[in-house]
């Protein structure tokens, strides 16, 4: 009985899907087209961190519009000029790092030790939420772009944004050790109130910095060429304050104490000798999970990367070629973000109700989202190929479910009862069944027009 009721609602869906796609065109649906793109195209970047050395720009998360749909996550772009460095913080949120270009250096506090790794182009990595990192850009000539998403957790602090907590920092950015009192600090660091101030002012060109030598003088140029031990040791120092703090400082030492118990889950450190802190999964070296001649895709969930459990995401890669569409399709499990890599093209998206909700061109830099259950399709322009990564919010299996396609619904369902659903014969039925031989990525028509799907005129 239940089986039948999803059925139905499927044939409801699929049914709609193809009437807004077929209708894809007629101009009369503009406003809501409009409204369409307003929700799911995410072009407002903002700046979260700008400096010389270089900046993060983010599209945010959050309620669409005042309406229902919750969009829960960040995007944020990072790009890093040569010889700098992204200096140490953490987040209240997990982060999911994808190397779009360059190399990159990332140092992170992994079971109570510190775990560098060295990042390459197509590279994903993840950092836990309360973990504190920095990445570093090493290379004398490239410059580094990373994406990344960031999850908004119920945990998140941040309402409209996520928070970052730098540990480092002086007058800009702002350290959190600046929060407590002198006199504390001096007493936990065991030196002196002078000495205080200058260690938490001395910090003020942002917080990407460059690593040079013309900035020599900066205390993280320091902190780069060091040992990773010696780093450890200085990320430390500073979270094992707490433990001298004089009791009298009750307030203080509590905060201090939830900051850093955060800092490193202290609860659960217990000192663990040959610890193996994950490796980074390269993108650009997995084969591909569905491939023909229209183009590819890859799809890495945690029984590739077990990493990605912690922040329960997905990450994918496609490649359409010319022309090519990716076939309309639903996520049942899980919400899909898209970043537009090279090429330009199309992004389709219908509501549950059966209207197409949007029919946006995209370009390089786009960032699309598609609510669970909401049908949609990617369709390369005719002029190129079209690239796109981007994140699920599940790291289990996404099994998308094909609506058109010999792989599809339209398959599957096919008979007497679907034919009714559709008030067609099941003969007719069968010749659109049948017409179609590919699935999953669809090869290109010859007018512009992405489906030529007519049901009407048989
Ligand atoms: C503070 O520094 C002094 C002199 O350098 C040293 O003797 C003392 O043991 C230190 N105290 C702590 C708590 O580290
Ligand atoms: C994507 O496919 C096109 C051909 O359609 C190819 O030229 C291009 O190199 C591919 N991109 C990647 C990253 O494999
Ligand atoms: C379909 O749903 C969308 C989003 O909820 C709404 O804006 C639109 O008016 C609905 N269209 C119809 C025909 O019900």
């Amino acid at each position: 009985m239940g089986d039948r009721r999803i059925l139905l609602l499927l044939v409801l869906v699929l049914f709609s899907a193809l009437v807004s796609f077929v209708g894809a065109y007629e101009e009369e649906e503009n406003d809501q087209r409009t409204q369409g793109e307003k929700w799911f195209l995410l072009r407002q970047l903002h700046n979260v961190v700008k400096t010389d050395a270089g900046s993060m720009r983010m599209v945010k998360g959050g309620y669409r519009g005042g309406s229902h749909l919750h969009s829960p996550m960040h995007i944020g772009f990072i790009s890093m000029e040569p010889n700098s460095l992204f200096i140490p913080q953490y987040l209240d949120s997990d982060l999911v790092l994808f190397v779009h270009h360059g190399e990159a250096r990332v140092g992170h506090i992994y079971r109570d030790e510190l775990a560098e790794r060295s990042l390459k182009q197509g590279d994903v990595y993840t950092i836990p939420a309360g973990s504190a990192f920095y990445l570093e850009n090493r290379n004398e000539n490239q410059r580094l772009r990373i994406i990344c998403s960031i999850g908004i957790t119920s945990e998140s602090m941040g309402w409209h944004a996520f928070q970052s907590f730098f540990i480092g920092g002086g007058t800009h950015p702002t350290s959190i050790l600046a929060g407590f009192d002198h006199t504390t600090l001096s007493t936990a660091l065991n030196v002196s109130t002078a000495e205080v101030r200058t260690f938490l002012t001395r910090q003020s060109s942002g917080p990407i910095v460059h690593i040079s030598d013309s900035h020599h003088t900066n205390i993280w140029t320091e902190f780069v060429s060091q040992e990773p031990h010696q780093k450890l040791a200085h990320l430390k120092r500073i979270v094992n304050l707490e433990e001298e703090v004089s009791p009298k400082e009750e307030e203080s030492t509590w905060s201090l104490r939830k900051f850093l118990c955060t800092l490193l889950h202290r609860k659960d450190v217990v000192k663990r000798v040959n610890h193996e802190a994950p490796s980074s999964y390269n993108l650009n070296n997995r084969n591909p999970d569905f491939k023909n001649s229209y183009g590819w895709s890859k799809t890495l969930d945690e029984s590739d990367y077990s990493p990605l459990q912690q922040s329960g995401n997905g990450v994918y890669l496609v490649n359409l070629s010319q022309g090519s569409m990716m076939a309309p399709h639903v996520n049942p499990r899980a919400i899909e973000y898209g970043v537009v890599l090279k090429g330009t093209g199309r992004i389709q998206i219908v509501y549950p109700n059966g209207t197409l909700a949007m029919n946006a061109r995209v370009r390089e830099g786009d960032v699309f989202w598609v609510p669970r259950y909401f049908p949609f399709c990617q369709i390369a322009s005719s002029n190129g190929p079209l690239e796109f990564f981007g994140f699920t919010t599940s790291a289990r299996r996404n099994h998308p479910q094909f609506l058109v396609g010999r792989n599809s619904l339209m398959q599957s369902l096919r008979g007497p009862e679907f034919a009714a659903a559709f008030g067609i014969s099941e003969k007719r039925l069968n010749r659109i069944a049948n017409a179609q031989r590919e699935q999953v990525i669809l090869p290109s028509s010859s007018s512009d027009s992405p489906m030529r799907m007519n049901i009407g005129s048989y």
